[in-house]
C-alpha cells in the first residue's frame, strides 16, 4: 500500500500568506463584474446545466492519460478498510456491506476501494453525468473483477419536482439490480449505504442546492453509517489561480458570513473552496455527527518545472446517528 502524508505544511501560515496576496490584487469592482447565480442556479457564463457541463468535461477527458486512480483513498479513510476489508463470519447470512460513491467521475476513487474490499462488500457509484457513469463502468470492467460493482446516473441535488424518484430510491433500485433481487417497491427506500464517499463532488454543487443534496445523502446513509469526505480547501492552488472574472456570486453564505468562494471553469463546471467551519455547518445542519475534520496539506512537486505546489484540502468523516 502507498504511504500517504497530508500534513506537509501549516494551513494557518499558508492562509496568512494567501490572504496577503489576495489583498494586494485589484478588487472585483476594479476588474470585471462578477457573475451571479440566479434563482434557478443557472450560471450566467454558461447556459447548460451542471450535468451537461460535466458530460462535456468527461467527453473530452475520457481518453489518454487523464485517468489516475486515487491510491491514497484507502490510507486517508482507514474506516473503509476497517469496515469492508475482512470477511466477517458474524455477518454470514447478513446483507453485503454497501459503499456508495456520489459523483464518481471516471472511477478514480472507487477503483482502489473495489480492489481492496472483500467479497462481502458491494460498491455502487453514481454521477449526475451519464458520460461519467459510462467511463467509470468501462474503467472498472477493464481493470478488475466487476461483479460486486454497479454504476448509475443520479443527482441528489434535484428537488422532488425535478426527478421522479428520490436519491435513496435510485440507490435501492441499483442495489436490487446488482443483488439480482426480485424487484420490490422502492417507495419505502431507507438508507442502505454503510459508507458514502464524497470526494471532490460537493465543490461542484451550486450552493443553493447543497441543503437538498445533503438531505438526500443523509436519507441514503444507513443509521450509524459514515460519510468520507474530501474536497478543496480555501486557498488551495486552483482557487488562487482562478481569475476574478471566473468568480461566481451566490446568494448563499459560508460559515464566516461571506459569499461562498465559488468559481466557474471555462467549460461551465463549478468549483467551490471550503473552510472547516463551512463543512461542519453543512453536515451538522443535515443531521450528521462529526468524527474527523481537518485541513490536509500536500506538496505536489512538478517534475517538469521543478516547482513545489501547495495543495490544501478539507478532510472529514461524519456519522449518521443511530436513529
Ligand atoms: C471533480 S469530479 C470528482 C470525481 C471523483 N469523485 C474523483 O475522485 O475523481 C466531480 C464529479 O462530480 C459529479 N457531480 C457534480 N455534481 C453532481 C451532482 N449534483 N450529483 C452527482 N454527481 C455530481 C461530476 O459529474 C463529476 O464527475
Amino acid at each position: 500500500m502507498v504511504e500517504y502524508y497530508d500534513n506537509d505544511f501549516s494551513f494557518e501560515e499558508h492562509q496568512l500568506e494567501m490572504e496577503g496576496k489576495l489583498q494586494s490584487m485589484p478588487s472585483t469592482s476594479e476588474t470585471a463584474e462578477q457573475d451571479t447565480i440566479d434563482d434557478d442556479e443557472h450560471v450566467k457564463l454558461h447556459p447548460n446545466t451542471q450535468a451537461q457541463c460535466w458530460d462535456g468535461f468527461h467527453t473530452s477527458h475520457s481518453t489518454g492519460n487523464f485517468f489516475k486512480p486515487r491510491r491514497y483513498i484507502m490510507k486517508c479513510f482507514p474506516c473503509i478498510l476497517d469496515h469492508c476489508a475482512t470477511e466477517d463470519s458474524t455477518r454470514m447470512g447478513r446483507p453485503k456491506r454497501l459503499v456508495l460513491e456520489v459523483g464518481c467521475g471516471s472511477g478514480s476513487s472507487c477503483l482502489p476501494i473495489l480492489r481492496n474490499c472483500a467479497e462481502n462488500t458491494i460498491i455502487l457509484a453514481c454521477d449526475c453525468s451519464a458520460k461519467a457513469v459510462d467511463v467509470c463502468k468501462s474503467v472498472v470492467q477493464s481493470s478488475t473483477d466487476a461483479k460486486n460493482f454497479g454504476a448509475f446516473v443520479s443527482d441528489p441535488s434535484l428537488e422532488s419536482d425535478e426527478s421522479d424518484t428520490s436519491f435513496a430510491q435510485d440507490v435501492k433500485r441499483a442495489h436490487g439490480q446488482l443483488m439480482e433481487e426480485t424487484p420490490t417497491t422502492i417507495d419505502d427506500a431507507v438508507g442502505l449505504a454503510d459508507i458514502v464517499l464524497m470526494v471532490f463532488v460537493l465543490s461542484a454543487v451550486p450552493p443553493k442546492r447543497v441543503p437538498r443534496f445533503m438531505k438526500q445523502i443523509f436519507d441514503a446513509t444507513k443509521c450509524g453509517g459514515k460519510v468520507c469526505f474530501r474536497d478543496y480547501a480555501l486557498y488551495d492552488l486552483p482557487m488562487m489561480r482562478f481569475k476574478e472574472t471566473h468568480s461566481v456570486h451566490s446568494t448563499c453564505s459560508d460559515a464566516d458570513g461571506r459569499t461562498p468562494r465559488l468559481y466557474e471553469r471555462g467549460d461551465g463546471t463549478l468549483s467551490r473552496f471550503f473552510s472547516l467551519d463551512t463543512i461542519r455547518d453543512i453536515f451538522e445542519s443535515s443531521g450528521f455527527i462529526m468524527e474527523e475534520l481537518r485541513y490536509a496539506t500536500v506538496f505536489n512537486d512538478n517534475r517538469k518545472t521543478g516547482e513545489r505546489l501547495k495543495r490544501a484540502f478539507v478532510h472529514a468523516v461524519f456519522r449518521k446517528p443511530q436513529d
